[in-house]
């Protein structure tokens, strides 16, 4: 593992139990967010591929509930350690994996769908060809990748460091058009694009992006 990527896993061990507290039931207060996987849910039930779809860069795995009360059969995984035994331990009747996303423990083809919510927004531009085409692979033509990600200009950026437990670690707020583009020449057509302004403490607008694996 390259030192970049050891210093993101690190750095989200730490912040595992901070995000298991602030982010439990937020999903619950954002209606965009329910309403983008809801359309993710549909649209991939629809498809007629069956319901098996995983939550890459799941965190804390606080999306899996929702997916699977949308009639999903979602599975997690999670570049951190620490992020899965959270994961574990909150989302007991789940499964959830360590794996990077560059790297996926799944078959060609194995998945229905894939959702990926503010998980690639850490990828340097030199690796997102290859964490793009690793996520077109394991999705079956005709299923679908949803993404969330803070939108932007996409230059480096270093977070963390807000959280005060003493973390840092390389981002990129995307523009819409580079996350479309690397979607795009994965091998994917965008279906829905859409964002929405920054609210509270946010910092940056949020950008979404539905897109389909070609048949
Ligand atoms: C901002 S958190 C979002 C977590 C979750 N998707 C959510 O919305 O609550 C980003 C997550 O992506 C994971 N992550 C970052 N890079 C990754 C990679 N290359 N492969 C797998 N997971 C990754 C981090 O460990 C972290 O848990």
């Amino acid at each position: 593992m390259d030192a970049k990527t050891e210093e993101l896993r690190a750095a989200h061990d730490v912040l595992a139990e901070l995000y298991a507290e602030r982010l439990a039931g937020a999903l619950d207060r954002m209606p965009i967010d329910q309403a983008v996987l809801g359309l993710f849910c549909d649209l991939t039930l629809a498809a007629g591929l069956g319901s098996t779809v995983a939550d890459i860069g799941c965190g804390t795995g606080r999306l899996v509930p929702y997916l699977a009360a949308r009639g999903l059969s979602p599975q997690g995984f999670d570049l951190s350690p620490e992020m899965i035994r959270v994961a574990r331990r909150d989302h007991p009747g789940f499964r959830f994996d360590v794996a990077d996303v560059r790297d996926l423990p799944l078959p060609d083809a194995a998945l229905a769908g894939l959702v990926c919510w503010y998980s690639l927004m850490f990828l340097a531009p030199a690796s997102r060809p290859a964490a793009f085409r690793e996520l077109a692979r394991v999705v079956k033509p005709g299923g679908y990748l949803v993404t969330a990600f803070k939108a932007g200009d996409s230059r480096l950026r270093r977070g963390g460091h807000s959280t005060g437990l003493g973390v840092e670690f390389d981002v990129y707020w995307l523009s819409p058009a580079e996350m479309e583009r690397q979607v795009t020449s994965a091998g994917f057509a965008t279906a829905f694009w859409g964002g929405r302004p920054a609210e509270g403490g946010e910092g940056s607008p949020q950008g979404y992006l539905l897109a389909v694996k070609a048949s």
